[in-house]
């Protein structure tokens, strides 16, 4: 399986090498603009191979899409991060061209391909991919909740203090401060965390989480890699492996949890194919009501994205 990931930045350089040290591609392209870098990556992920012991063959190149023919996935990682003080939905206009640009090469030399966003603000630029991609909805996804879930279930660990392994949750919603984590579906091993941890302390991890990105900004003066890269490259591999991971994604609903002609993460299959199904668990009214907010914030997103014109 070839995948390629567009960006060589921390983001995408970190998921090329999770995706390397897995061996979840035989063949993986990274791709960036600026002359150098992904070519430097590359071979440095690849002179690890022999250490890490994975055959996958990490090759970088300069914007060069000729390379990427034939791609069975494309994680797109390009665009700029955020800086302190700054929203996810600050960077639409700028990312949107990206992530055009980016999607028509890409589409070019593998018009059969599933693509995988990572690109801010995450469910609008799913949605600018997807305009541009003209594949299905099920091969177009954006990565978000694997993230989203990832922290909320570190900070449970934490609090908990049992291993991150064995927290399952599910989140869904936007990738912003609208997202939903889901308390009544979050369980320690079977055991539902609400059993284990009072309502005051899940809240505060839930607040935690929502904010979890703008939390690493403020330290680091830019945004995270380690977990969103490891995130992609979960799905990336769940695609390649044909692993029908039940993973929360961003993708296009058609009239699921009653939304329509919105990008937003819900609890899905993902497989060879892509989606391979979307599942629709039972929401309580104010579940429903927190998805709806988030559902109507991305929604205000796409519609300023198609007042800009872009796509
Ligand atoms: C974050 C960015 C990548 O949540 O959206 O860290």
């Amino acid at each position: 399986m070839k995948v390629t990931v567009v960006g060589a930045g921390n983001v995408g350089a970190t998921c090329a090498d999770v995706i390397a040290q897995k061996d979840a591609a035989s063949d993986l392209i990274l791709l960036d603009i600026k002359e150098g870098l992904a070519e430097g990556k590359a071979l440095d992920i690849f002179q690890s191979a022999p250490i890490n012991r994975f055959n996958t063959r990490a090759v970088g190149v300069t914007n060069d899409y000729e390379a990427t023919k034939g791609s069975d996935v494309v994680v797109i990682t390009s665009g700029l991060p955020r800086k302190p003080g700054m929203s996810r939905d600050d960077l639409i206009e700028v990312n949107a061209d990206i992530v055009k640009t980016v999607t028509e090469n890409i589409i070019k030399y593998s018009p059969n391909t599933t693509i995988i966003v990572v690109s801010n603000p995450l469910d609008v630029m799913t949605y600018q991919a997807y305009a541009s991609a003209n594949l299905p909805r099920t091969k177009v996804i954006g990565m978000a909740g694997v993230l989203d879930t990832g922290r909320y279930r570190a900070f449970l660990s934490q609090e908990l203090n049992v291993s991150p392994k064995d927290i399952q949750a599910i989140l869904m919603g936007g990738h912003g401060d609208t997202m939903v984590p889901l308390p009544n579906y979050t369980t320690v091993c079977g055991i539902p965390v609400t059993q284990l941890l009072s309502k005051e302390k899940i809240d505060a991890i839930v607040e935690r989480t929502k904010f979890g990105g703008g939390e690493i900004v403020k330290l680091m003066g830019t945004s995270a890699w380690y977990a969103p890269g490891s995130a992609a490259a979960r799905m990336a591999e769940a695609i390649t492996r044909n692993q029908r991971r039940v993973l929360p994604c961003c993708v296009k609903l058609e009239g699921e949890y009653g939304l329509k002609d919105v990008f937003v993460g819900v609890p899905v299959v993902l497989g060879k194919s892509g989606v391979e199904k979307i599942i629709e668990l039972k929401l309580n009214d104010a579940e429903m009501e927190l998805l709806n907010n988030s559902a109507d914030a991305v929604k205000d997103m796409m519609d300023a994205l198609d007042k800009m014109g872009k796509n």
